[in-house]
């Protein structure tokens, strides 16, 4: 099946009330591993690159790693840009087979947020590419955009409405005290903030911060109205300690493809509880 608006997927997701997770992939393998999941529990899947990943690879690429992998696959896939900051990389990737793409302005003022955010929905709307926007401050390391957990700013539902109207986008990110990586502190979500924002606004809501959360607060996040799930850390956590694991206990066999092959299948299993957890099974088609 060829990539998919990510718009029409968040879409649904919404109005069934069930949430799409949104992986982001550090390289060939990892593409494949959500792939994999997705297709194991016939759900739509949205492949997701950060900046640093993009640069690694560069943007044609990605977007052919993915189209590779997707255009066989039998369930909706999606390529998105996460935290983009960079207008030219956001216009590369508009311009170049991105299904959608995030634009991070939430450092800016508000104003200048909407400002920035509504130039690049402009563009997009060109190319059918979906934009996601934030309000807001969601704490934690993306790339070089580091915040502490206690100077995240919570979004208010009347802010998450007039950001809505007056930039365009698709889907909203709002900082409800999730944050990015592995908690240091004890998280203090505002479930509440998140279902007010959903009952105010008409666009798909976009939870990022994924890693660590237990399931029962996924859940209630998923109940509480998120349509776009964000996991990034933990992918990288059970790569690397899979790997290392085969690594440590077959010290003498230097088979990479084994080693590879270990990381992805504990890869898809997780992706694949993720997927579950977010009442995405079953929605592929
Ligand atoms: P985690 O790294 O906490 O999973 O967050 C992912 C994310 O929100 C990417 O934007």
């Amino acid at each position: 099946m060829p990539l998919v608006n990510t718009r029409s997927m968040l879409r649904q997701a919404r109005d069934q009330r069930f949430c799409i997770g949104a992986f982001n992939i550090v390289d060939f393998l990892t593409i494949e591993a959500v792939v994999e999941a997705a297709e194991h529990r016939n759900a739509p899947a949205i492949i997701q690159t950060s900046s640093g990943t993009l640069k690694r690879f560069g943007v044609p690429k990605i977007v052919e790693m993915v189209r590779i992998v997707a255009e066989n696959s039998k369930v909706p896939i999606a390529l998105h840009l996460d935290h983009g900051t960079d207008l030219n990389i956001l216009s590369e990737a508009i311009r170049s087979g991105f299904n959608s793409v995030m634009i991070d302005a939430s450092s800016n003022p508000f104003e200048e947020n909407i400002r920035l955010t509504r130039q690049v929905v402009e563009e997009a709307k060109q190319y059918d590419v979906s934009v996601e926007g934030e309000i807001g401050i969601v704490a934690g390391v993306e790339d070089e955009i580091v915040i502490s957990q206690n100077a995240a700013i919570y979004t208010t539902p009347e802010e998450a409405l007039l950001f809505e109207e007056k930039t365009g986008i698709d889907f909203l990110a709002a900082a409800i005290g999730t944050a990015h990586g592995f908690y240091k502190v004890e998280p203090r979500l505002n479930i509440q903030t998140l279902r007010d924002i959903h009952q105010k606004t008409t666009c798909p809501l976009v939870v990022h911060g994924g890693t660590g959360l237990d399931d029962e607060t996924v859940k209630s996040l998923v109940e509480a109205g998120a349509s776009k799930f964000n996991v990034s850390t933990r992918i990288k956590q059970v790569y690397i300690d899979a790997m290392n694991d085969y690594i440590q206990s077959h010290r003498q066999e230097y088979n990479i493809l084994k080693v590879l092959a270990a990381a992805k299948k504990e890869l898809v299993s997780m992706l694949e509880e993720y997927i579950v957890l977010l009442g995405g099974e079953g929605q592929g088609c």
